[in-house]
């Protein structure tokens, strides 16, 4: 408890998933915690479970990441109601899941890179000079066990490229925020039942066998497994990590 004392966080996606799961844990562990997420609906809804473990989530709903003005007036939220940026935490995504030959360039790839890479280029980008402004910050990425890997059967190109993308980024986002505190890091989970993945888990036939092949721990991720990391990685313990990638993976890649 109270790892994350007197710490003000951004955490996007609190609508579902991993973001829910960081914002709830932040709470637990003393941090002050502003949300978002494009779905007002299910952001209104973890503000509700979180107010009644008795915690306070603020949060502004509905936001669009892919939209600079909206991203602005998250910030601007964050200052308005936290007084200040310590934390972000870029669980907010959207991808398209399809192989090359059934992709639409505009509606699938293009959205896809937009809503992985756009959506961690503009909050990083605008509480930037915040972080610097108070001495330094912890930005907490999601990449993926697709950046590394692909899975068979598995319809997911423009995804492999966003990870990718935002692994890479993100070390150069650690070396520009070294002078300035600002620690910046990747968590790379394989699968995490989600919002986003339960449907496939419940209708690809043999998708979650595939994936438990994969795993020396025979069992899928949890929002709370990745939350833990994330707990760390934005806490005061992690104050000598930065540019690191850390594989939540119950051992996926590691064969
Ligand atoms: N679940 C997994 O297995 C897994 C594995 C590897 C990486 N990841 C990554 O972890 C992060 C969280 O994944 P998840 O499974 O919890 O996803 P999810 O789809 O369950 O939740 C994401 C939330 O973000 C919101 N969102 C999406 N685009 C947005 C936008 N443009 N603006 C504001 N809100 C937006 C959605 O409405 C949703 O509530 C993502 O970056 C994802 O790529 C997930």
């Amino acid at each position: 408890m109270n790892r994350l004392n007197g710490k003000l966080a951004i955490v996007t996606g609190i609508g579902s998933g991993i973001g829910k799961g960081c914002a709830l844990r932040f709470l637990a562990e003393g941090a002050q915690v502003l949300g978002c997420d494009l779905n007002a609906q299910a952001a209104q809804a973890s503000v509700e479970e979180a107010r009644s473990a008795g915690h306070v989530l603020h949060s502004l709903h509905p936001c669009d990441l892919t939209n600079p003005a909206d991203v602005d007036a998250l910030v601007a939220a964050a200052l308005r109601e936290l007084g200040g940026i310590d934390i972000l935490v870029n669980a907010a995504a959207w991808g398209a899941f399809e192989f090359i030959e059934q992709m639409d360039y505009q509606r699938q790839w293009k959205a896809t890179l937009a809503g992985e890479i756009d959506v961690v280029f503009l909050a990083c980008k605008a509480v930037w000079p915040h972080m610097k402004a108070r001495g330094g910050g912890a930005i907490v990425n999601f990449a993926s066990a697709n950046a590394y890997e692909a899975l068979a059967g598995s319809g997911a190109l423009a995804h492999c490229a966003g990870k990718g993308a935002v692994l890479a980024m993100t070390r150069q986002l650690a070396m520009e925020g070294g002078p300035h505190g600002i620690r910046a890091n990747t968590i790379s989970p394989a699968l995490v039942v989600t919002g986003a993945t339960q449907p496939r888990l419940d209708h690809e036939p043999g998708f979650r066998e595939t994936v438990l092949s994969k795993m020396m721990i025979q069992r899928l991720g949890t929002p709370d497994d990745i939350a833990w990391c994330a707990t760390y990685l934005a806490s005061d313990e992690a104050g000598w990590v930065t540019a690191a990638d850390f594989k939540l993976d119950g051992g996926a890649t590691a064969w």
